[in-house]
């Protein structure tokens, strides 16, 4: 059984069998021309590719610091190959080769909870997907202006972009293959020219929305409702209610707005009533590849200081194990080796990825027993260093 990367001749057979282990083997080549070779890696068996994943190499910004990080974006046995633990090899060489490479998180969308748990990957974030109707959402103020981009015109979009993510705690640093590849693409029942607005407001551009629309005329054409899907969003501070603003004029035709919010979202803040609507919440889950790496590299808040001695079991990463002190004082934090020291708290990587985030705090990581041990004072510790907004990823993945 051999990790490794693959060469462009070998594209077709890895999508071949990604395609199968999805249970759409006509897509395969529909995926490969939307997939970077240098994205894939795969587990060969006997000249075989037995499981196949695509990967990403974005940082995530964590209360505005950027840290390196990697997205498992697919991973899949092939069908002739399930269940004799190659799924699992191959997350163990990914995480192997990105140790190596100082890479010390990586995230991805689970299907299956259980499987990622196996190799410590924990829920660390959400996606809320909400929904408000057009006819609450006051219209457009006359001081913006809402333009439509040319299509494959990103270019004012990213620049706002860049300028919003270190202020989104969890957003990723997008890449130019991010924008191409995996925005802006309308699903099979949308219309198939998705859009993407620009506001601007008398300072110039204030916000962004790719949208994709679809209409929905009930069994026998008895009624019409647009639904416009925000495939990807954004504003600088103060103006989300213009940017849904931009879309108010669709109350007509029944119009209904989707998007990806943090949790809660500015809107409820801005709406009368309780208009918008948490339509589904999806988790995301996060894997440490490298303690000392990851806990040394995100910021903390400036007034939290103290330290807690951990013993930690990390059998998938065994450079994890052992007993470390983490420190923090001053905004920074150091994960370092304690020789022999006494730990009372014990814990494993899953505990320490939802704490790492900001996703869950101490108290309900001890309640779940993902963190055991931990004294009032470690509690009063993690609570203050570990204080921040709710991890936001606008785009699922
Ligand atoms: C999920 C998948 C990748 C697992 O691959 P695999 O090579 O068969 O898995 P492994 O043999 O390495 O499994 C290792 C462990 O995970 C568990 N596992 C595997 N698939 C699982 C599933 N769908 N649900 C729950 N547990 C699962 C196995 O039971 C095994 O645990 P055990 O040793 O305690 O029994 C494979 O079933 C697949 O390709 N499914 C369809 C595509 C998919 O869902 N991909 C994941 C997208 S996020």
């Amino acid at each position: 059984m051999t990790y490794r990367r693959i060469g462009a001749d070998e594209q077709a057979a890895a999508m071949a069998a990604l395609s199968l282990g999805f249970g759409a083997p006509g897509e395969a080549g529909n995926w490969s021309a939307r997939t970077d070779v240098e994205q894939l890696r795969v587990v060969e068996v006997d000249g075989r590719f037995a499981s196949v994943l695509r990967v990403s190499r974005m940082g995530q910004y964590w209360l505005g610091r950027l840290v390196p990080s990697a997205q498992v974006l697919a991973l899949a046995t092939s069908l002739e190959h399930r269940a004799l633990g190659h799924g699992l090899a191959l997350l163990e060489g990914l995480l192997g080769e990105l140790h190596e490479a100082g890479v010390p998180t990586v995230t991805l969308q689970p299907s299956t909870a259980r499987f990622y748990r196996s190799v410590g990957f924990e829920f660390s974030g959400a996606w809320s997907i909400y929904e408000v109707a057009c006819e609450h959402v006051p219209a457009l103020d006359r001081s913006y202006r809402a333009r439509r981009l040319p299509p494959g015109e990103t270019g004012p979009v990213v620049e706002l972009y860049d300028r919003v993510a270190p202020g989104r705690h969890g957003a990723l640093a997008r890449d130019e293959r991010w924008w191409r590849q995996t925005l802006a693409r309308a699903r099979q029942h949308e219309d198939k020219e998705p859009v993407t607005l620009l506001l601007e407001g008398p300072d110039g551009p204030v916000g962004w929305a790719m949208l994709a629309f679809s209409v929905d005329t009930g069994p026998d054409h008895e009624y019409l409702r647009l639904r416009v899907r925000v495939q990807d969003w954004g504003c600088l501070p103060g103006h989300d209610l213009a940017l849904l603003g931009a879309l108010a004029g669709y109350r007509s035709m029944e119009g209904v707005v989707v998007w990806s919010g943090p949790d809660p979202d500015p809107t409820l803040f801005l709406l009368p009533n309780q208009s918008v609507r948490l339509a589904r919440r999806h988790y995301w889950m996060l894997r440490l590849v490298d303690l000392a790496g990851a806990f040394g590299a995100r910021p903390f808040p400036p007034c939290a200081a103290g330290r807690v001695v951990l013993r930690v079991e990390d059998s998938t990463c065994p450079w994890n194990s052992g007993i470390w002190t983490l420190e923090v004082e001053g905004g920074e934090g150091r994960m370092e080796r304690a020789g022999d020291q006494a730990a009372a708290v014990r814990a494993g990587p899953r505990g320490l990825a939802a704490l790492f985030t900001g996703f869950t705090g101490p108290d309900e990581l001890a309640g779940a027993r993902l963190l055991d041990g931990l004294a009032v004072a470690d509690l009063e510790f993690l609570r203050a260093a570990f204080a921040s907004p709710k991890p936001f990823t606008a785009e699922l993945y």
